[in-house]
């Protein structure tokens, strides 16, 4: 196939430099296991997942045959006054999976529309609790939460910020962020030990400027996926939970990138020992297959929001999307986490994991330009220095280089991401990381 084949004048293509990408075009037409076929026939590993979506790797035949049946079954039907046995099927299996008594779903359809569903989810709960004064919330400087309004706002992308800040909501404040390029900058599958509490500013300074009892809620990603893996320090978000605990604040983890799989366990909630009032997941619940995303919430939400006088027609949270627990996107979600549990796959990220921190630590300590490296869980950054005056190019260059030689790798900012599906074998490790190391020394 060349590009002739079909137009590019149409498409408008998301976080992309689409000038450059007309230049230079990258185009998947198949893809199996590891890897992409591109539209002119040569092979690339994929070394993000995807977007960290593709747990199990791709064209994984139980979900495209669940997705089949479920089209020939129920190919959708309405989300309000009533719902799809896949649906309550897909949120059983979630919440069995979650840790705690994080037990109610709320289905949506992308970890954008998780962010913006769990902040609603706060304001309602502390309402329908006689507390709807409590409507600050405190995100962290480079989270991501998406690109919805209240995602925005409680993310901490200066890029975001820039643009579209006149817009964000209002009550508002953001917390340090985790990493310390001075002691930190190499971490090899261990938590960072931290000498300074970095969480003394929540509780000295931030939460006393907006008085604790007007906080509804603190959102975190447990590990900063989308700004290049960076990872808390031991004991953050246990010290998290007791000061939300301290002064009745809500908690949520983004794990829209760290949930299902990626440290080796569940959720990054298991592996770090702490439950939070909500959860948001997308992105491996259906291996990337089909839009699915949600909101797992602990009991004593869903219970505030059902103890209310109103009589019993009246909806208790108002909000929902069309597409919420549409049922092929269920189905998809079903046959993933079966085939996670089947093959034992979040268990083997853990241990690939390991693999894949020794292969980054091994060949790119050292090289031209490397401050960093961080690595946990199945997945690993390495940070460059930017070039002077042009933030975020040299990683870019580097990115294009190592697709063209066959490895899809991941840039942020100045930091280059790896992250593969959890089938991935020591020699598309291999691939991937002697590819960017390569590339990072053609680029010194
Ligand atoms: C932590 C986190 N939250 C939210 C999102 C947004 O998800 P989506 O692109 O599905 O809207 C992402 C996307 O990468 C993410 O990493």
């Amino acid at each position: 196939m060349a590009y002739n084949d079909f137009s590019m004048d149409h498409h408008w293509l998301p976080f992309t430099p689409n000038r450059h990408f007309r230049k230079e075009p990258r185009v998947f037409v198949g893809a199996d296991g590891m890897h992409f076929t591109t539209h002119d026939g040569r092979k690339v590993v994929d070394g993000v997942s995807s977007l960290w979506c593709v747990g199990a790797g791709h064209n994984r035949k139980p979900i495209n045959e669940a997705i089949k049946k479920q089209l020939d079954t129920l190919d959708y039907a309405t989300a309000f006054q009533a719902s799809n046995d896949k649906a309550f099927q897909a949120a059983d299996m979630i919440a069995a999976m979650a840790p705690g008594d994080l037990n109610k779903v709320l289905f949506c359809n992308s970890g954008s529309e998780a962010a913006d569903t769990s902040l609603k989810v706060a304001l309602a709960y502390h309402r329908a609790r006689g507390e709807g004064h409590r409507n600050v919330f405190i995100g962290r400087e480079k989270g991501y939460h998406g690109v919805g309004f209240g995602g925005m706002s409680v993310g901490g992308i200066p890029a975001n910020r820039k643009v579209y800040g006149n817009a964000f909501l209002p009550r508002v404040d953001h917390m340090r962020f985790i990493h310390d390029p001075v002691n930190h900058a190499y971490i090899h599958n261990e938590q960072p030990l931290w000498q300074e509490d970095i969480l003394a500013e929540l509780e000295n300074r931030i939460l006393p400027l907006h008085d604790p009892s007007n906080v509804a809620a603190i959102i975190v990603e447990p590990v900063a996926g989308s700004a290049g893996w960076y990872l808390p320090p031991k004991g953050y978000l246990q010290r998290l939970r007791e000061i939300c605990d301290k002064h009745g604040i809500l908690l949520i983890f983004d794990e829209v990138i760290t949930g299902f799989g990626r440290m080796g366990t569940n959720f990054a909630a298991d592996f770090y020992g702490v439950v939070p009032d909500m959860l948001n997941f997308a992105k491996c619940v259906t291996n990337g297959v089909i839009p699915l995303g949600g909101v797992i919430c602990r009991d004593k939400l869903y219970d505030a929001m059902m103890k209310t006088e109103a009589p019993e027609h009246v909806v208790e949270f108002f909000h929902g999307y069309t597409y919420s627990g549409h049922p092929v996107a269920c189905a998809a979600a079903i046959a993933t986490l079966d085939l996670y549990k089947q093959e034992n796959l979040f268990q083997r990220a853990g241990e690939m994991g390991k693999v894949l921190g020794d292969a980054c630590h091994g060949a790119f300590k050292g090289l031209p330009n490397v401050i960093g490296i961080r690595s946990l869980g199945l997945a690993a950054a390495v940070e460059l220095a930017p070039l002077a005056g042009a933030p975020g190019k040299r990683a870019y260059q580097i990115f294009l280089d190592c697709f063209h030689k066959g490895a899809l790798v991941r840039p942020a900012g100045d930091v280059l991401v790896i992250a593969p599906p959890y089938i991935v074998e020591k020699q598309h490790i291999d691939t991937l990381v002697n590819t960017l190391a390569d590339s990072i020394r053609q680029h010194a």
